[in-house]
């Protein structure tokens, strides 16, 4: 009988430490610590990341292995995203992978973090079949991308200035809500009034998206209310009122989902492919899972919506690339170094 191919995945790209085993293909781990460090920050503060990876990584490595009942003897290869990321953070995850492979004497995999979130949807089936198209939108990225098979992807739109994630991170700021902001937005979005507050929407060529524009545009709507009532904070606004925080979220939600989805559908539309998917971070945000089942059912696609546990970052995507790498003996050198931006 064949040796089972057993890949061990290392992710650190930003704030999460994850290590993940996937045996034959099967997930068999996945282990993440969250970094609650940056919390009172607002937002990820990189050398912190840095610090926070060097203490988690050896005992979620360590802990991947154990739950995945497996021995370093047994791995055939380790998995590391090389990038794009905070360059501190992926120093950590890369040095150890190397460190680790040297070792052991197994060979390592370089995975590009965009390409894991794409390929996460192979981790538990349905599975979508090629081509097809990914909306990949995170704290870091908001692209179209086009996946013609597992190791061939082209991204055919993408933002120009900032991601959709930093939209509703940075929105979420000006609100006074906790980083990260998506999750409150999307939870504070249930008990408000989507048409409230008109945003402004881009108007971009192609498949491209720009969110810096809606940014401003909810900042001033703000600033507007904040300066009609001669007050000075949110608070202040939110005390006068009633459902303010609710409505502004509920507002700037519908707004970035509708961006989103029309160059979605613009590009399924040209390219006449009806099986879509959407990755990434904001992919966990529960009206845009509900727009792609809509949409899904007027455009007749067919919608690979990812397991919540796969939305954020995670090793067991990395582990799904590399063993899709593995297959085609595709190693990467010992001297391979992370990179902090990238295309696919
Ligand atoms: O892919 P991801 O975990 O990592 C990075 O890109 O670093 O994405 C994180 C992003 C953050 O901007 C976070 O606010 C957003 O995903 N996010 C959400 C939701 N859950 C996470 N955005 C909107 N609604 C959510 N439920």
């Amino acid at each position: 009988m064949d040796k089972p191919i057993v890949i061990l995945a290392i992710e650190s790209s930003c704030d999460d430490t994850s290590a993940a085993v996937i045996v034959d293909g099967n997930l068999r781990s996945n282990v993440i610590a969250s970094q609650k460090v940056h919390e009172e920050f607002g937002g990820v503060v990189p050398e912190l990341a840095s610090r926070a990876h060097q203490l988690n990584i050896v005992p979620v490595v360590d802990t991947a292995i154990k739950r995945a009942e497996i021995t370093t003897q047994d791995i055939s290869a380790i998995a590391f995203t090389r990038g794009p990321g905070l360059l501190g953070s992926l120093l950590v995850g890369t040095s150890f992978a190397k460190g680790l492979a040297l070792s052991l004497n197994k060979p390592l995999i370089e995975v590009n973090h965009l390409q894991g979130h794409v390929l996460a949807h192979f981790i538990e089936p349905p599975y979508p079949t090629f081509p097809f198209l990914c909306l990949l939108v995170s704290g870091g990225n908001s692209q179209i991308v086009l996946v013609n098979a597992y190791n061939d992807m082209q991204i055919i739109g993408q933002t120009i200035d900032d991601a959709a994630g930093e939209a509703f991170d940075k929105c979420a700021k000006v609100l006074g809500l906790p980083y990260p902001g998506g999750p409150w937005i999307d939870k504070l979005a249930k008990q408000g009034d989507p048409t409230k507050y008109p945003l402004a929407k881009p108007n971009i060529q192609a498949y491209d998206y720009s969110f810096s524009g809606l940014k401003t545009s909810f900042l001033y709507t703000l600033r507007d209310l904040l300066r009609e009532r001669n007050l000075e904070t949110v608070d202040q606004l939110a005390a006068e009122i009633p459902n303010l925080r609710e409505d502004m979220c509920a507002s700037l939600q519908t707004t970035i989902i509708d961006i989103l989805m029309r160059k979605l559908k613009k590009a399924a539309q040209d390219l006449k492919i009806r099986q879509v998917a959407v990755a990434g971070g904001v992919s966990a945000n529960s009206a845009l899972r509900q727009a792609f089942i809509d949409y899904g059912k007027r455009y007749k696609w067919d919608v690979f919506i990812p397991p919540f546990a796969f939305t954020t970052d995670n090793a067991a995507m990395v582990a799904q690339a590399g063993y899709f790498k593995y297959l085609d003996k595709d190693f990467c050198p010992i001297d391979a170094v992370p990179y902090a931006k990238t295309k696919i």
